[in-house]
């Protein structure tokens, strides 16, 4: 694969994409990595705040020192201040022995606090005393830890509107929001998109030592089409499982979920007595696809205007196929 300048320090934590706004998230990364300035990275869920947070750690001078992840909307609210800072020994019940906190953990490297804005307000509290002074009590202790961390955050919410609606401190939000990365998703920058398979396909057919697949022209005007809520996480997972289930290496768009492809069978016509062959008894199934088939035609040419390139495309079959299809069925 050619080098297009993505990432950097050719790391496993390169961002992908020739869009304006990834090769803005990479300079700036890169940039960032040199400085131990708090960084706030916002985006909707899987485009990549986790990523960047990575590129950043591993290419600063704190890449031989720990990367600590916190996911302080995954932890019941109860636990998360025990998680991040720790607690001495009989702090509270249940705490039978030391526990040294995320923080601590971090020293020296980076901590990723992730989803932010779920933060209890108590801790949004001691979390701004940390930013400030970079010390704290563990839980039930007097003696003051000093540690030296560098915090990026990241939020799939809009933080000013938590701010707004008194959900979020102020203070704490101008304290993280230093160095900001917004990260737009995926559908607003499309152009990311080959270079996205193509490095998904990659990284996972060589994964499950199987061959690569291809997208049709059609599929990839699908990918274009959809919109990707759940971004380049959606479209990793979209990638792998085509990998997995499919056996030739061309992707069309019978091979992606309806849901990207708005295809749907429609209603069939409902079976009564009166397609019955009074004298063989049953149904007459061949005369009943065949007119389905000619009323699925008809109403696809009507939607058209009898364009048939165009009804052939609706209907997902070549403009060949349509055609023989007319003559059989002596449509007009
Ligand atoms: N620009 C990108 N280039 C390469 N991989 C990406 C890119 N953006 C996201 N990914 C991948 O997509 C997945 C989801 O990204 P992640 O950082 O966890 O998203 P978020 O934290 O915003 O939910 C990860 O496997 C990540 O490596
Ligand atoms: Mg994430």
């Amino acid at each position: 694969m050619e080098n297009l300048g993505e990432g950097f320090n050719g790391n496993n934590h390169s961002i992908i994409g020739t869009s304006q706004a990834i090769k803005r998230i990479y300079e700036l990364s890169a940039k960032v990595s040199h400085c131990s300035s708090t960084v706030l990275i916002m985006g909707e869920s899987g485009t990549g705040k986790e990523l960047v947070a990575k590129n950043i750690h591993y290419n600063s001078n704190r890449a031989e020192k720990p990367f600590v992840p916190v996911n302080c909307g995954a932890i019941p609210s109860e636990l998360l201040e025990s998680e991040l800072f720790g607690h001495e020994k009989g702090a509270f019940t249940g705490a039978v022995a030391l526990r040294i906190g995320r923080f601590e953990l971090a020293d020296s490297g980076t901590i990723f606090l992730d989803e932010i804005g779920e933060m209890p307000a108590i801790l949004q509290v001691k979390l701004l005393r940390v930013i400030q002074e970079r010390s704290f009590e563990r839980i039930g202790g007097t003696k003051t830890v000093n540690v030296d961390v560098r915090i990026i955050a990241a939020t799939n919410r809009n933080l000013e509107e938590a701010v707004a609606e008194g959900r979020f401190r102020e203070d704490l939000f101008y304290r993280l929001n230093v160095i900001p990365i917004e990260i737009p998703p995926l559908r607003e920058r499309l152009e990311d998109m080959p270079r996205l398979c193509d490095f998904f396909v990659e990284k996972h057919a060589k994964r499950f030592g199987r061959s690569r697949i291809v997208f049709s022209e059609d599929a990839m005007k699908i990918f274009g089409n959809y919109a990707w809520p759940g971004n380049v996480r959606e479209l990793e997972n979209t990638i792998e499982r085509l990998l997995v289930l499919k056996e030739n290496d061309i992707v069309t768009p019978f091979d992606l979920p309806e849901r990207m492809t708005g295809r749907r069978i429609p209603e069939l016509p409902e079976i009564g007595d009166d397609d019955a062959n009074p004298f063989i008894g049953g149904i007459d199934m061949n005369a009943a696809l065949e007119e389905y088939e000619r009323r699925l035609i008809l109403h696809a040419l009507e939607m058209h205007n009898g364009v048939k390139s165009q009804a052939a495309r609706y209907l997902n079959i070549n403009r060949t196929t349509l055609i023989e299809k007319m003559k059989r069925l002596i449509l007009p």
